[in-house]
């Protein structure tokens, strides 16, 4: 009897971080991400320099929790490639580095790389990839509330519920950075057809 409320136990606390490392993982990549999106309450007083570094760390913290996730599954020999979750979750994964490297590069603009690209192409193109990483993501998670673990170890009456949530968060998240990516677009096209 005891063994039983012991896996009961253990079985509640993993669906616990499940719920509570995905609910984390939406908020602290979606903050992130809003941060200089100019209607945010939480940062909106704020300079420039000052949201990027907020972005930054957030994203260097979600980031990190990524990319350790996915050397985790990648060191479990299981990385399932056979599902649309698993190809979603490694192109996501891929993309977060390159998204965390392109961040680092357009935050120093070190010389050698502003001699090649100027800033604002640097700005256009971190946007667009980083847009397109988080697309990757979000739709990994929505993927996977279909795998088998979320279909033997949670209430299957709760995960219509926790894809609303996904499908929310992500298209609350991507007004800001759309449409400061059609600014950008606007201005790169006006830039093309004056030279
Ligand atoms: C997974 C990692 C990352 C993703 C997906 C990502 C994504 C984005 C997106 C979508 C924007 C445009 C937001 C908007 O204009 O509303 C942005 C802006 C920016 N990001 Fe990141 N980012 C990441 C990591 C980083 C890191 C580590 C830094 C380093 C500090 C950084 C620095 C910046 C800066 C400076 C801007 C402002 C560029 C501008 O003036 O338009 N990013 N990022």
């Amino acid at each position: 009897m005891e063994f039983v409320v012991i896996i009961a136990d253990l079985y509640t606390y993993i669906l616990f971080f499940v719920a509570f490392f995905d609910l984390q993982y939406h908020v602290l990549i979606a903050q992130a991400l809003m941060s200089h999106y100019k209607l945010n309450p939480l940062t909106r007083w704020i300079s420039h320099k000052n949201k990027s570094r907020y972005h930054g760390v957030l994203q260097l913290v979600g980031g990190s929790m990524v990319l350790l996730g996915a050397l985790g599954k990648f060191s479990q020999k299981d990385v399932h490639l056979d599902t649309w979750h698993g190809r979603f979750g490694v192109a996501a994964a891929f993309g977060c580095a390159a998204s965390v490297v392109g961040g680092l590069v357009n935050f120093f603009q070190p010389n050698l790389v502003v001699k090649v690209m100027p800033p604002s192409e640097l700005r256009y193109r971190h946007n667009f990839y980083g847009i397109l990483t988080f697309t990757l993501g979000m739709s990994a998670i929505f993927l996977g509330y279909s795998s088998r673990f979320f279909t033997r170890f949670v209430d299957n009456e709760f995960i219509p519920a926790m894809m609303l949530t996904t499908v929310l968060v992500y298209l609350l998240t991507i007004i800001g950075p759309v449409t400061s990516l059609l600014t950008k677009l606007k201005y790169r096209r006006q830039k093309r057809n004056s030279t």
